[in-house]
């Protein structure tokens, strides 16, 4: 069926500009190059490859989390979201980890989530600090808001950074938010944002000709070891 594009231009809400977020390359605790880039809403269809097997794991509330990340991507595939973007995290081309976020205003961030699909790296704290980064060093943003559905998630960025909790809602629904300041992010920044740049020519080739992804098994044992079979 044909689109009525008349109609679709009032339900595609508008979208604030919004400057690149330069990639960076993060030496992992294995000796592995993960490469942080940012998503362009083409690459959806190939990311919830990764995010699906997700679903069906509850450990640490990735079920929740992953139903989530599922909905906001998909949203933002189909217009249907105000200003979002996604960074991702590759190994080697696989996808290991991602974030995303939207901007309420120019001035406030929104944070939505952080799945870290390979573990025991800190490939999910390491997206959110680039996360953080975005809004912060690219975004010029004042705060981002910030809640947390699971308790690593909590001890991740509310003890970490930490984050100072308001009565502010959230998006998500949930509990209040924390919020990250400039003055918080920059005193964080030398413990928690890492990286190089520019990433070498052939690893960025590497990260954008394919969005490789695992296969269920291999998701659901790195995320829920053996046991969560
Ligand atoms: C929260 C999250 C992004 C943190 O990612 P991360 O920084 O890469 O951390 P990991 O998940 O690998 O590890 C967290 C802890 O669990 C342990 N862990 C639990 N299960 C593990 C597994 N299967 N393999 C390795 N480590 C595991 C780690 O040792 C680590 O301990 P530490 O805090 O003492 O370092 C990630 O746990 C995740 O995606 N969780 C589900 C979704 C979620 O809760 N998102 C945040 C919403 S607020």
């Amino acid at each position: 069926m044909a689109m009525d594009m008349e109609l679709e231009m009032v339900l595609r809400p508008p979208q604030l500009p919004m400057p690149p977020y330069p990639p960076k390359m993060v030496t992992l605790a294995n000796g592995k190059v993960m490469v942080i880039r940012q998503a362009v809403r083409e690459d959806v269809p190939a990311i919830l490859k990764s995010v699906h097997p997700c679903l069906f794991i509850e450990r640490d509330y990735y079920d929740v989390v992953s139903a989530r990340v599922y909905g906001e991507l998909l949203a933002w595939y189909r217009y249907r979201v105000k200003s979002e973007y996604c960074l991702l995290g590759q190994v080697d081309g696989y996808l290991v980890g991602l974030v995303n976020g939207r901007l309420e205003n120019e001035k406030v961030g929104m944070s939505y989530h952080t799945l870290a699909i390979d573990r025991g790296l800190r490939i999910g704290s390491h997206l959110f600090a680039a996360k953080m980064e975005y809004h912060m060093e690219y975004l010029n943003q004042d705060q981002v808001l910030v809640v947390a559905e699971s308790p690593i998630g909590f001890r991740r960025w509310m003890v970490e950074y930490p984050l100072i909790e308001t009565r502010i809602p959230h998006e998500l629904g949930g509990g209040d938010s924390w919020v990250l300041t400039r003055e918080t992010y920059f005193n964080a920044k030398p413990r928690l944002v890492v990286g190089d740049r520019p990433v070498p020519q052939e690893l960025m080739d590497e990260a954008m000709l394919d969005i490789k992804f695992a296969d269920d098994d291999t998701i659901r044992e790195r995320i829920a070891g053996l046991k969560g079979r």
